[in-house]
């Protein structure tokens, strides 16, 4: 049996001249955890052109989304960001990844740190009831240069809290916080800065980050991830992995160079 599905584009939606996603159809086969990645591409002369990418819907949704970047001379993302409704795709048959809540201790709060497409991961983690189960409050921070790539807000504000299956937790129990770095906007700043100086905390009402009940997941470019690491370490949280859960779980951005 081979290790890709063939998957046909439903959707294309441009979020601005850099950031774009897409939709497909999904092999009823295809297993996998929120939060996890799974390698696509396409079919460049007779060999596959892969990537690594966060899946974006939830395991339970009958499509699989993907949240990219495009890069001009990108060998992938030159291509599919030409993709259209009926494109064919390869899908991997095997997701993986650190940022599943089952890397997590117990705790009160979960935080979900992104930036940019970074965000791609934790769209399924929030949708996911099991998320609210484990967690008191979710707070979701998505970290931007500029406000039109705060891709998502209007998806996570108008319709997460009023779908079917988890509009109830998603009311009562997530916070969204997008903050952008470049541009005036409600919230600015970096989240790195934001949680050093407090002001995320007086901004959303808890506590500050505290080891005991805090767990966060962290997903970004290498110096958001490096920051962010050496934030909560100082502060005495644990890093966890597969083999063991802990207070906090890391995974860089796939970006395309
Ligand atoms: P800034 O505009 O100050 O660089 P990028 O597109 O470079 O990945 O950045 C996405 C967002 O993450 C931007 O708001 C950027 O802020 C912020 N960012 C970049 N590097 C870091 C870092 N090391 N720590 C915290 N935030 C960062």
């Amino acid at each position: 049996m081979s290790n890709f599905n063939q998957e046909s584009v439903l959707g294309v939606h441009h979020w601005t001249d850099t950031l774009f996603s897409f939709t497909t159809t999904r092999d009823p086969s295809f297993r996998f955890r929120n939060g996890e990645f799974t390698m696509i591409g396409l079919k460049v002369g007779d060999r596959p052109l892969l990537r690594a990418y966060s899946v974006a819907s939830a395991n339970y949704e009958d499509r699989l989304e993907f949240f990219s970047i495009k890069v001009a001379d990108g060998p992938l993302t030159s291509r599919l960001q030409h993709l259209k409704e009926g494109d064919e795709i390869i899908v991997s048959r095997k997701a993986t990844g650190t940022l599943v809540i089952d890397n997590l201790k117990d705790g009160r709060n979960l935080y979900l740190i992104g930036t940019g497409t970074g965000l791609a991961p934790f769209l399924s983690v929030i949708k996911d009831p099991e998320t609210y189960d484990r967690f008191e409050k979710v707070v979701l921070l998505h970290g931007c240069r500029r406000v039109a790539e705060l891709a998502y807000g209007e998806m996570i504000t108008e319709k997460l809290p009023n779908d079917e299956l988890i509009g109830e937790l998603v009311r009562n129990q997530l916070i969204y916080y997008p903050t952008v770095t470049r541009d005036p906007f409600r919230n600015r700043g970096r989240i790195t800065d934001l949680i050093g100086s407090g002001k995320l905390f007086s901004d959303i009402g808890l506590a500050p980050l505290e080891s005991e009940h805090d767990r966060i997941m962290i997903c970004g470019s290498p110096a958001l991830v490096h920051d962010t690491r050496a934030l909560l370490s100082a502060k005495g949280f644990a890093e966890g992995n597969h083999g063991e859960p802990g207070q906090f779980v890391v995974e860089k951005a796939f970006a395309e160079r």
